[in-house]
């Protein structure tokens, strides 16, 4: 047997003795090794690449999906230990729009690599939007929350406008109108 052969079959007889799970993911029941990484299974078995991985550790939110409806890293996440229903980017892609238009009104990107866990958690706080608007200090509010998405990029000012004008139009429940001080896009980034 060659070495490419023998590499070949390793990991298929490791994931054999692995207990399996059911996930319901974006809607449809799927199965995974108890203790494969959630990031890699959306990833690389089921091709839901919006979701991605940087740091790998649980420490840059990249990798954020809604597990039951709360923001989640899945890179530090093994599949059996997911309690509730995944959704990621792919299925919330509609369901944010405005916040995607938003970002791209305010330049809340550069490079774009932490953009889809931003907007995943976000749309965690877009729909609770009438609960955060009420309080005093809605921005602080937001960059709290997100505290643990981290952008090398923009400088979280365009990102925090962003996020607040929407909770805001939501909470008001309107489609468009003011938001809550956009941030000039070359302020933002400085
Ligand atoms: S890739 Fe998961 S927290 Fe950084
Ligand atoms: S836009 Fe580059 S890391 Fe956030």
């Amino acid at each position: 047997m060659s070495a490419l052969r023998r590499r070949t079959d390793a990991p298929a007889t490791a994931a054999a003795a692995t207990p399996l799970v059911t996930l319901v993911v974006n809607g449809r029941s799927v199965e995974a090794p108890a203790s494969r990484p959630l990031a890699r299974v959306l990833r690389d078995d089921l091709d839901l690449t919006a979701t991605k991985v940087a740091c790998g550790r649980g420490e840059c939110g990249a990798c954020t999906v809604l597990v039951d409806g709360r923001p989640t890293m899945s890179c530090v996440t093994a599949a059996g230990l997911v309690r509730g229903p995944v959704e990621t980017l792919e299925a919330l892609a509609d369901e944010a729009t405005d916040l995607r238009e938003e970002f791209a009104d305010a330049g809340a990107f550069q490079c774009g690599f932490c953009t889809p866990g931003q907007l995943v958690h976000a749309t965690a706080l877009a729909r609770r939007a009438d609960e955060l608007v009420g309080g005093d200090d809605l921005p602080g509010a937001v960059r709290a929350r997100m505290s643990g998405n981290i952008c090398r990029c923009t400088g979280y000012q365009a990102i925090t406008a962003s996020v607040c004008a929407v909770l805001e139009r939501r909470a008001a429940g309107a489609t468009s109108g003011p938001s809550c001080g956009h941030a000039d896009p070359e302020e933002a980034a400085s």
